[in-house]
């Protein structure tokens, strides 16, 4: 599908890959929705995509039911409606989960699942009435293969990603296409100092946000259902699947090395 005049919304469009996927699906034609939280951040990018594209912003925090209907709202008095969503916005926490503050942990499932679930909701009968959509999950790595010191955002990424298995079976017999999309490690805010860190000291590598997107807006416009980024994450993902065993014994000493950096950021 060509995204030239293609409506779409796109959530923590300020963020690392939100900005770079903004500007990519920019250049492709799209006319461009986007949704943060911070008013300063959203009128820089709104200053950087508007020479390429239609664009209006929304500043809302999505996992307000008030926020998800101004946002569809929005969508509709500035392009008329919505053809393609993307559920971008996360958080993560890199912590032991008995650290784990109840608050934040409602707070990511929100933000993560929940959100992603209701401006689905509120998009589809406008989809299915229009016989075309396509709703595009951001997930990751941990939503195949769990990783310790992720508990809740693992939980979250998992939940994800069956919801777009869900979804998409549901819907196998309309024209809304439903995707789900895991890029592996970015460098991006998301990651704080601590994982940073820990990535430096476990020698992993992150992919540059710019490259990411490209990988993503190229996925949209092939319909694809599925996308692991990355051979080795790929081949992970089918091991876990099949023999989590395997996984718990390669990741033990892994696990150590990330234990330390939980406690010194
Ligand atoms: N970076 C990685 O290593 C990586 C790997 C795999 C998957 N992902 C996924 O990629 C997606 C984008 O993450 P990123 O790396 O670009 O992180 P990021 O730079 O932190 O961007 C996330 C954006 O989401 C926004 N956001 C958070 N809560 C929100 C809310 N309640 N309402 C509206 N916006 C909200 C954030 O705004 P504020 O900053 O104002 O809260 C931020 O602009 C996420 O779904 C993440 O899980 C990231």
């Amino acid at each position: 599908m060509h995204l030239k005049d293609r409506r779409i919304l796109l959530t923590g469009a300020t963020g690392g890959l939100g900005s770079a996927l903004a500007i990519e699906l920019a250049k492709a034609g799209a006319k461009l929705g986007l949704v943060d939280t911070e008013y300063d951040q959203l009128g820089q990018l709104y200053d950087k995509i508007h020479p390429l594209t239609d664009v209006t912003t929304c500043l809302a925090d999505i996992t307000e039911l008030r926020a998800q209907q101004n946002i569809i709202h929005d969508m509709y008095s500035a392009f008329g409606g919505t053809d393609i969503l993307i559920n971008n916005a996360g958080i993560k926490e890199f912590i032991e989960y008995t650290e784990q503050k109840p608050a934040m942990m409602e707070r990511l499932l929100k933000v993560n699942v929940i959100a992603p679930m209701q401006l689905t909701r509120l998009l589809l009968p406008e989809m299915l009435s229009r016989e075309s959509g396509h709703i595009v999950n951001i997930g990751s790595p941990f939503g195949s293969t769990a990783s310790a010191f992720f508990t809740a955002y693992s939980a979250s990424k998992f939940a994800l990603r069956g919801f777009t298995e869900a979804l998409r079976r549901e819907l196998d017999s309309t024209m809304i296409k439903v995707s789900y999309i895991s890029p592996r490690g970015i460098d991006t805010p998301i990651n704080g100092q601590a994982l940073f860190n820990m990535a430096k000291a476990a020698n992993l590598q992150m992919d540059a946000p710019d490259d990411v997107a490209r990988i993503i807006v190229k996925a949209i416009e092939k319909e694809k259902k599925e996308v692991y980024i990355g051979l080795g994450q790929s081949i992970t993902n089918r091991v876990n699947g099949i023999i989590p065993r395997l996984t718990d014994f390669f990741v033990s000493r892994k696990n150590r090395i990330m234990r330390q950096y939980t406690h010194h950021p």
